[in-house]
């Protein structure tokens, strides 16, 4: 339980445990949190739950501070299980609580549990009167499921954001100014890359719309991580940048390798980048050894890509394969790319790269750079060359 305001309180769950998320599909190297948030006022009402693993200690410590038959209403911003995964429980104990959500979170919240509880429909404009404050609603399709929602507290200028502007980010701190600013960006960035980056034109678009309604805002409350309460609207800056084709001056070489000759043609390209654009700044990743959420958020953050790969079996390994698969559903734009890889027998992988570069939605720069058998220095300087060559019209 934490202050927020005299009105708010935090009731969530911090899970410094947490490594993986969305099953396996994203790592979470800092953990994670799942907010709550409780709102009294004449009426008290619920904002969201905890993922189910911690439904107990979390009605538990709900129970502590107010007798659980005293809440109003509870707001469902958001049916997946991270947040609404506490709610059979809790809907055991107050089975005729009402639970305002969208339309679609009524469809996900009976498709995941099975139960006809008294859901009250919203939709943005909608209010919930609480006292002497008030709740507005603000429907949010796919930033990011088509049921979620946000939703704003009158008087204290609270925005309740949902996933939008969270971080996968475990702190007993529990606001923004308190926390390492530069591990707080680092979680940021690298949660809208990986979740978000798909649904730009809507944060863009639902972003306009919230800032149109010209509330104050004082505090933005997300689902996951700290609360923006040090000048809150810089992560709303933020993701207006992220949201317009993000880039900086920076190339990234993303590859793998099987006997280091792709490897060092990596490096080979990479010298070649620095002798000529010697500000841009040029990362090399071995996809096998290296957190692919990671390494999203620094293809997030290039102007341009190489992708390398030596051949097997006719085609590229398979860490380049489950990249692109992730890449593809991203959906990236005015990026940059160019493949390159080993070969010693047949040699598909460079046109397999540049083909799925291309389908990823990438610019691709050239045919790609094919190196018969272990590079030597006369391959290790075309690989510089090729580096030099793509990296000129980056
Ligand atoms: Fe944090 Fe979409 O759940």
């Amino acid at each position: 339980m934490k202050r927020i305001t005299d009105a708010v309180t935090w009731v969530g769950k911090i899970d410094w445990e947490l490594r993986k998320f969305h099953g396996d599909e994203y790592s979470t190297n800092r953990g994670s949190s799942y907010n709550s948030y409780l709102v009294r006022d004449k009426k008290t009402v619920l904002i969201d739950t905890v993922w189910k693993p911690y439904s107990e200690e979390f009605i538990q410590g709900l129970s502590n501070i107010l007798d659980l038959s005293s809440i109003d209403a509870i707001i469902a911003n958001h049916a997946e299980i991270d947040h609404s995964g506490a709610l059979p429980m809790l809907m055991e104990r107050i089975p005729h609580t009402p639970i305002y959500c969208t339309a679609n979170g009524v469809k996900s919240l009976k498709g995941h549990y099975h139960k006809d509880w008294d859901f009250r429909v919203v939709k943005t404009g909608d209010t919930l009167p609480l006292g002497d404050r008030e709740l507005i609603f603000i429907e949010a399709p796919m930033l990011h499921w088509p049921d979620s929602m946000m939703c704003y507290l009158t008087q204290e200028s609270i925005l309740f954001s949902n996933d939008a502007f969270g971080q996968h980010y475990a702190s007993e701190f529990l606001f923004n100014d308190l926390v390492d600013q530069d591990e707080l960006y680092v979680e940021a960035l690298k949660y809208y890359a990986n979740i978000l980056t798909p649904f730009s034109p809507l944060v863009l678009k639902k972003i306009e719309e919230v800032l149109s309604l010209k509330l104050p805002v004082q505090m933005i409350c997300p689902s996951h991580g700290v609360i923006w309460r040090k000048n809150p609207t810089q992560i709303v800056e933020k993701y207006l940048e992220w949201a317009k084709d993000y880039q900086e001056d920076q190339i990234t070489i993303v590859y793998d390798t099987m006997w280091e000759g792709t490897r060092r043609l990596a490096e080979g390209i990479a010298q070649g980048i620095g002798k000529v654009a010697p500000k841009t700044e040029v990362k090399l990743y071995n996809l096998s050894k290296t957190d692919k959420n990671d390494v999203i958020a620094q293809v997030f953050r290039s102007k341009g890509i190489f992708v390398g790969s030596p051949t097997i079996n006719r085609g590229v390994l398979t860490s380049l394969a489950s990249f692109f698969e992730e890449v593809k559903g991203l959906g990236m734009k005015k990026k940059k790319a160019a493949a390159f890889g080993c070969y010693g027998w047949s040699g598909e992988s460079v046109k397999i790269l540049t083909e799925q570069l291309a389908s990823c939605g990438f610019e691709v720069a050239e045919e790609g750079l094919k190196i018969l058998w272990e590079p030597d220095e006369n391959a290790l300087e075309k690989a510089s060359e090729f580096g030099a060559r793509v990296a000129r019209y980056w």
